[in-house]
């Protein structure tokens, strides 16, 4: 039987707990999943973390994974998903706010390769509020992230944003 690996591309900057939900929800339907940090995000956003290290804390979060593979890309994400023989993007949609950017990516990804299926994750309920600018803008302004990211995660901001895990 053909094995089915998908793609999760975003910015991960940083992984949520959010993100790490809709990881361990798509194993469930997919075998192999690529989390993929791109080098080049649609939308600008002042980063935290550089490239190399959000995938490191990504391979960190799901090191009893074996069938999560992280890795970064460049370029285009369908160019990328072709070459990894990725026929599934998945992408986690919290609120109809997602929506329209959601669709109109699924639809540009599609129209140049059309054979890739875009599907949306719904994250557990209690998640659907969180998002990575928000988390980086509460960990830059000294509030508690303990509940948005893994404990790794955490001890990495706190490292970025000048304090001592536990300060
Ligand atoms: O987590 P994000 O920032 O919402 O993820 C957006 C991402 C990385 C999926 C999107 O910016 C992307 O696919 N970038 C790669 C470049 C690309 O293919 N752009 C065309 C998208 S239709």
């Amino acid at each position: 039987m053909n094995k089915t690996t998908a793609v999760y591309p975003g910015s991960f900057d940083p992984l949520t707990i959010g993100h790490e939900d809709i990881v361990r929800r798509s194993l469930r339907i997919v075998d192999r999943l690529i989390v993929a940090v791109a080098e080049t995000a649609t939308q600008s956003k002042s980063g935290l973390f550089s490239i190399d290290e959000r995938v490191d804390l990504i391979r960190e979060v799901f090191a009893d994974e074996p069938r999560v593979e992280a890795t970064s890309f460049s370029g285009l994400l369908v160019d990328f998903a072709q070459g990894r023989e990725a026929r599934v993007i998945i992408r986690g949609l919290r609120a109809v706010s997602d929506f329209e950017y959601e669709f109109q990516m699924a639809l540009m990804n599609r129209s140049l390769w059309p054979e890739v299926e875009v599907l949306f994750m719904a994250p557990a309920t209690r998640h659907t509020f969180l998002s990575s600018s928000l988390v980086r803008e509460v960990g830059r302004l000294g509030g508690d992230v303990t509940d948005f990211v893994s404990p790794g995660v955490k001890t990495r901001m706190d490292r970025a944003f000048g304090r001592t895990a536990g300060e």
